[in-house]
């Protein structure tokens, strides 16, 4: 049988990151609610280990989540971390209080015995800590197995029964020895081999989606961006020429780019693939449009409608599929926040529309693991490892109105600054790079004659999660070259600038 963690999910911030150092490793994790798994089915050994995750709650309050305690007597091991290792301390008749020396909350030192668990992990070492309650007395049957200087019970164990609780976060990065910690419970207590790879992945939601949409015609809005074309790939392993995607093609691409994701999905998906011609639709209504917000707007108004046209044309298609991946789900559930920019994502739920169903086989993965799923699935590289491009596309890098010519400028100055940054081996350690038409115009000479062209700006930005981002520093040479290349090849540029700021208090798109 295929050896499988259950992540048993109460909450906390990092949970969908302990099933990915957990994926990581090759052992696949399957992320729960804590109250849809009963102490019966952990029993029935599908599980070679359960993980209790962090959460906000405190374990003695009255609406505190919990589990069956029986739980913990089922021959599987356990391992709780920050709120989960409370909770077993609390299910096993242990006392949690507020931490009475204050809680810990970022890098803290962290001392540990010998211990199965701390197996190639240094006596001392760094962790990362976010509580305010904890463990003051350990139940019985338990041993304390690390310390902080505040928090008296960091991990403790019950060796019989193979229960682990630790305080800190081994998934979180800034855990020095925080993947070798997982590695220990996967592979020394729970007994894994780490078999699973991402083809099993692809071969589980290939078998998933084939009986949940049985019989069913699904449509896909394709950007050609990689969410959107790693799940229409998925999609169209499983239900073939039931799939079809719908590219909308709004004039606001990179140079070539339309045509690239023709060809790459025409091949491919064959009939199953729809390219809209829209782009007089959408420059039409953006004609004198220079407000970046009107513009978002229209765009997104405007894309929605061309997919509906298309989608009309379809007889009985009642499913929407989305390459909605899981960092897209943490954006949008954090709410109250300021709107800095309304994004617009290609793909996104017409909320106009009516589908009795919508499938979104990536939600459950990251960036990088969807980047391997496209490899597996045959994708090419050049899309598969492709930048993020926004949903509005260029007419948020042509500053003021989004003419055709204006648009021609910019694609050619992109198209020649990405070259740059590729052939000098810049790509890998740039997140983002692009250029920008400003509505500025400055004086230049070319030849003996004087010149009065538009300034274009390179941007070009480094980050983990593009929530902040710092400037890239490319080395000047590359700059050097992308700039001269770009005033003498582009007709009407007159002078390049590089954008030195950072995210924030900038954002990486200019509108
Ligand atoms: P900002 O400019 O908000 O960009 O710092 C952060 C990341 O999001 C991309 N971006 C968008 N993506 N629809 C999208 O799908 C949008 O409307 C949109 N606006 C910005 C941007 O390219 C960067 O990767």
């Amino acid at each position: 049988m295929e050896e499988k963690i259950l992540v048993l999910d109460f909450g906390g911030q990092y949970d969908q990151l302990i099933a990915r150092k957990v994926r990581a490793q090759h052992v696949y994790a399957e992320i729960r609610p804590y109250d849809s798994v009963g102490v019966d089915e952990i029993a029935s050994g599908r599980y070679a280990g359960i993980i209790f995750t962090g959460g906000p709650h405190s374990v003695y309050a009255e609406d505190a989540p919990t589990v069956d305690a029986r739980m913990l007597n089922a021959g599987i091991p356990v391992l709780g971390i920050c709120y989960g290792h409370q909770l077993m301390a609390h299910l096993a008749g242990g006392a949690v209080a507020s931490a009475h020396r204050g809680g810990e909350y970022g890098k803290t030192a962290v001392r540990t015995l010998e211990n199965v668990l701390f197996a190639g992990i240094p006596p001392e070492s760094i962790c990362w800590m976010s509580h305010f309650d904890e463990v003051i007395e350990p139940p019985e049957g338990f041993e304390v197995i690390a310390r902080t200087s505040k928090c008296l019970c960091a991990a403790m164990w019950d060796e019989s029964r193979r229960l682990f609780g630790v305080q800190f976060h081994p998934e979180v990065a800034h855990t020095a020895y925080g993947e070798r910690l997982l590695h220990n419970f996967l592979f020394e207590v729970c007994g894994c081999v780490g078999s699973w790879s991402m083809g099993d992945f692809i071969t589980r939601e290939v078998k998933t989606l084939r009986s949940e949409l049985e019989g069913k015609r699904v449509l896909l809005a394709l950007s050609g961006g990689v969410d959107s074309s790693v799940a229409a790939a998925l999609l169209h392993k499983a239900i073939g020429s039931r799939l079809t995607c719908v590219f909308v093609d709004h004039g606001l691409l990179r140079k070539e780019e339309g045509a690239f994701v023709e060809k790459t999905f025409g091949e491919r998906l064959g009939a199953s693939f729809v390219r809209v011609d829209a782009r007089e639709r959408f420059l039409g209504r953006l004609a004198g449009v220079t407000d970046p917000e009107c513009k978002r707007g229209i765009i997104g108004e405007e894309f929605v409608r061309a997919f509906e046209d298309e989608a009309r044309k379809l007889d009985g298609v009642e499913v929407l599929a989305q390459g909605t991946i899981y960092p897209d789900i943490v954006e949008s559930g954090r709410g109250g926040s300021a709107v800095i920019k309304s994004h617009h994502n290609v793909g996104g739920l017409p909320a106009a529309m009516e589908f009795s169903e919508v499938v979104e086989p990536l939600r459950d993965l990251f960036k990088d693991e969807v980047r391997e799923v496209g490899e597996r699935l045959g994708l090419p590289a050049e899309l598969v490892w492709r930048q993020p491009f926004p949903g509005p596309g260029l007419a948020v890098r042509v500053i003021g109105e989004v003419t055709e010519e204006r648009l021609a400028i910019l694609r050619e100055a992109d198209a020649i600054f990405r070259e740059e940054v590729e052939k000098a081996g810049c790509a890998e350690c740039a997140s983002q790079y692009f250029a920008v038409l400003t509505d500025l115009r400055s004086v230049g000479v070319k030849g003996d004659a004087r010149t009065y062209g538009y300034v274009v700006a390179l941007r070009s930005v480094t980050t983990d999660d593009f929530m902040t981002a710092e400037w890239t520093r490319l080395p000047y040479a590359v700059l050097e070259r992308a700039g001269s290349r770009i005033v003498n090849e582009v007709a009407d540029v007159s002078r390049v600038v590089y954008d030195i700021t950072g995210k924030p208090p900038a954002t990486v798109e200019w509108e």
